[in-house]
């Protein structure tokens, strides 16, 4: 599946910010008020495409140190471009399922629009959870099924986009993050487009011996 999605995005990469630029726009401006990322806080980018929410972010902490992953070189090459006037920020070809760094590194770790991209979700996490450091934080955004339209997508995208996996309800969705060990701390859908509903949450590591997560 990784390849389909690297080869549809390296496809597209030259596109993607012209086609998609007011969903794009809407979904990172929320992001980032959602997210509310301390200025000297370590950022990972899972999925960062071309780097829009890098520049959004720079363009207000300049200093902000960020990295950014993902699968397409084309979409790498982009937010490269964006960002090259910043001095902190960096992008790394890599998959979600074997991030390339220790454990542990991370302040704040945030995904938009990715997760129905990921062959495993819970896998996924687990994957970020092990370079978020114990008392870091996890902002995951994407695409919520409970909208009928969203299922509507989600059936035909399931046919005709052989790069796309599937959306997942709000329930699935944070059965995922407890299942990879996370504690939800504050979650809400919204709709941001006529298009799409989407599903935001923020989760914490549980720390070993808590008895605080309800699953
Ligand atoms: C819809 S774009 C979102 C890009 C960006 N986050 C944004 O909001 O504009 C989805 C991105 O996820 C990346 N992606 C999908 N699966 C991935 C994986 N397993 N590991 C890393 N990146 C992945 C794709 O290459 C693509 O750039």
């Amino acid at each position: 599946m990784e390849t389909n999605v690297r080869k549809q995005y390296n496809q597209m990469a030259a596109l993607y910010d012209r086609v998609w630029s007011r969903y794009v726009a809407k979904t990172l401006a929320f992001l980032k008020d959602w997210a509310q990322l301390s200025p000297t806080s370590t950022v990972l980018d899972v999925a960062c495409g071309t780097g829009t929410f890098e520049r959004l972010v720079l363009r207000e902490h300049p200093t902000q140190s960020i990295v950014g992953i993902d699968l397409s070189e084309k979409m790498l090459d982009i937010a490269q471009q964006k960002c090259r006037a910043f001095p902190n920020v960096s992008f790394q070809k890599a998959s979600v399922a074997a991030l390339p760094f220790a454990d542990r590194n991370f302040d704040v770790i945030v995904s938009a629009s990715a997760l129905h991209y990921f062959d495993d979700p819970i896998a996924a996490l687990i994957e970020m959870k092990r370079v978020l450091k114990p008392d870091g934080e996890l902002v995951i955004l994407d695409w919520c099924k409970d909208d009928w339209l969203c299922r509507l997508y989600d059936f035909a995208l399931k046919r005709f986009d052989p790069a796309y996996r599937q959306c997942y309800t709000q329930v699935e969705f944070h059965s995922f993050l407890g299942a990879a060990g996370f504690q939800i701390r504050r979650a809400t859908r919204v709709r941001l487009t006529l298009a799409w509903e989407l599903m935001v949450a923020t989760a914490k590591p549980i720390a070993l011996g808590d008895r605080s997560y309800e699953g």
